[in-house]
C-alpha cells in the first residue's frame, strides 16, 4: 500500500468516521480484556505463596513484552527462574543484556510481593553458574521463600499495578521538576547509579539523539523486522499472543479493519503507514522533558540483573508520581548499525569514566496509558 499524505488524511478521516457511526459500543468490544487479566488477578492467589509473588513478578516491564521468564516448581518453597530461549532479540539484543534486565525487573517485584504476604524472598543469582552468551541454558537465579515475622515491606509495592512504560506523546509545557528527579533517583537505594537531567540543553541533545537512534533501527531492515515480527495488530492477535507490540484501541484497529493498517504496509519503508510511523517516534522522542539513566562499573550478568532489580524501582516510583516515564533503548544496543549512537550516548551520559549505560528512559507528563498483555501465569511454569 503506498498513500500519500492527502491518502494518509483519507485514512484518518475514513476510521473517524467508522468511530463515530460505531461509536461507543465498538470501542467497549475491541479492549484486549483477556490479554490484560493478569492485571486483575494479581494476588489472587491463595495455595502457594509462590505462585502469588509469581502473579506479580510477570507484570515487570521487559524489553518487547517477551515475557522471557519462566519457572521451575518442583521444589517446593523454592523458585527457580530460567529465561526462555525462545523469547529472545537476537537482532536487536544480541548479547541478552536487555533480556537479562527485564529478568532483573521479575526478580525485584517478586521479592516485594513475597514480602507484602510475609515471605523473605532469598534471592541467589546464576546458582550454576555465570552464563555467558546463552542465558537460556542455565537457571538465572533460585529463589528461596521463607516465612519471616520481620520482613520489611515495601512501600513501592502499592504502585505495581498502576506502573507503565508510557509511550505516549508528552506535554511539552510541563517541566519535570528537580525535586521529581531527587526522589525518582533515590528510589533505587542507592545501589546503582541513577541519574537524570532536565537541563534544557541537555534534554535537545538527548531528544536528537534518541530520536536518530531510533530512525536508524526503523531503517535497518534486520532490526525493524524483528519488532515487525512481533507486532499484535487488533483485538484478536492481542488476545492471541499477550505480548510483544500492541497496536490496539479502537483508532488503530479501524484502520486494520478497513485493510489501511496492516504488518505488510508497516514494513515497507514505501508506505504512508510506515512514515506515519517515522514521525509518530519524532513526536514521542520530541516530547521528552526530561531524562533518566542507570549506568554502571561493569557490564556482567549479575550487574544486568541489578540493573532491572533497581529500573523498577525508578519506574515504580515514577507511578507513584503520576510521572510518565519510557525507555528509549536503541542507542544502547550492540548492533554495528547503531555503533555511532552508542558512542554518541557515552560521550554524552558516561564520559571518560569507562562507564556503561544500561538504560535510558524520557520523562514527562503524559495522558494516562492502560496496563500491557501478558501471558498468565500457568503458561509461564515449566512443565518437566
Ligand atoms: C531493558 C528494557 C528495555 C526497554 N526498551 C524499550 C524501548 O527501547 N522502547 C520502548 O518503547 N520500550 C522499551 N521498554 C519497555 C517495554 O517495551 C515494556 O516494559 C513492555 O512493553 C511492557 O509494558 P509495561 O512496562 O507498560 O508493562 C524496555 C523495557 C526494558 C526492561
Amino acid at each position: 500500500m503506498s498513500v500519500n499524505r492527502r491518502g494518509a488524511l483519507k485514512m484518518a478521516g475514513a476510521a473517524a468516521v467508522v468511530l463515530a457511526a460505531g461509536g461507543g459500543a465498538f470501542i467497549l468490544t475491541r479492549q484486549p480484556t483477556r490479554a490484560t487479566a493478569p492485571w486483575r488477578a494479581a494476588g489472587r492467589v491463595d495455595s502457594d505463596p509462590r505462585l502469588k509473588a509469581l502473579s506479580y513478578a510477570i507484570l515487570a516491564p521487559n524489553p518487547h513484552n517477551r515475557q522471557p521468564w519462566l519457572v521451575d516448581l518442583r521444589t517446593a518453597g523454592e523458585l527457580t527462574l530460567y529465561c526462555d530461549a525462545e523469547r529472545l532479540l537476537p537482532v536487536t539484543d544480541p548479547e541478552s543484556r536487555q533480556i537479562v534486565i527485564g529478568l532483573g525487573c521479575f526478580l525485584e517485584l517478586l521479592r516485594m510481593a513475597a514480602a507484602e504476604d510475609g515471605y523473605a524472598a532469598d534471592i541467589a543469582p546464576f546458582p550454576e553458574g555465570v552464563p555467558a552468551a546463552h542465558v537460556g541454558e542455565k537457571p538465572i537465579a533460585r529463589v528461596r521463600f521463607q516465612r519471616a515475622a520481620a520482613v520489611d515491606k515495601d512501600p513501592l509495592f502499592a504502585h505495581v499495578l498502576e506502573r507503565r512504560s508510557n509511550k505516549e506523546p508528552y506535554d511539552r509545557a510541563r517541566q519535570v521538576g528537580e525535586a521529581v528527579l531527587a526522589n525518582l533517583a533515590n528510589a533505587a537505594g542507592g545501589r546503582l547509579a541513577v541519574e537524570t537531567t532536565n537541563e534544557p540543553g541537555r534534554v535537545a541533545d538527548l531528544r536528537d539523539l534518541t530520536w536518530r537512534a531510533m530512525e536508524t533501527e526503523l531503517t535497518t531492515r534486520q532490526a525493524y523486522m524483528e519488532s515487525v515480527h512481533l507486532m499484535r495488530i487488533g483485538k484478536a492477535e492481542i488476545e492471541a499472543s499477550p505480548d510483544g507490540i500492541d497496536l490496539g484501541g479502537p483508532f488503530l484497529e479501524t484502520l486494520s479493519l478497513l485493510g489501511m493498517l496492516s504488518r505488510e504496509a508497516l514494513s515497507d519503508p514505501a508506505t504512508t503507514a510506515f512514515r506515519q510511523g517515522l514521525d509518530m517516534f519524532r513526536e514521542i522522542t520530541g516530547s521528552a522533558m526530561a531524562f533518566v539513566w542507570i549506568k554502571t562499573g561493569g557490564n556482567d550478568r549479575v550487574t544486568q540483573l541489578a540493573v532491572g532489580r533497581a529500573w523498577v524501582r525508578v519506574n515504580l516510583k515514577a507511578a507513584q508520581l503520576g510521572l510518565g516515564i519510557h525507555p528509549l533503548s536503541q542507542a544502547l544496543q550492540e548492533y554495528a548499525e547503531v555503533r555511532p549512537h552508542f558512542a554518541a550516548v557515552h560521550g554524552m551520559l558516561a564520559a571518560g569514566g569507562g562507564h556503561r549505560v544500561q538504560i535510558l528512559g524520557r520523562l514527562g507528563y503524559g495522558p494516562e496509558v492502560g496496563p500491557s498483555p501478558r501471558w498468565p501465569i500457568e503458561t509461564r511454569i515449566m512443565d518437566i
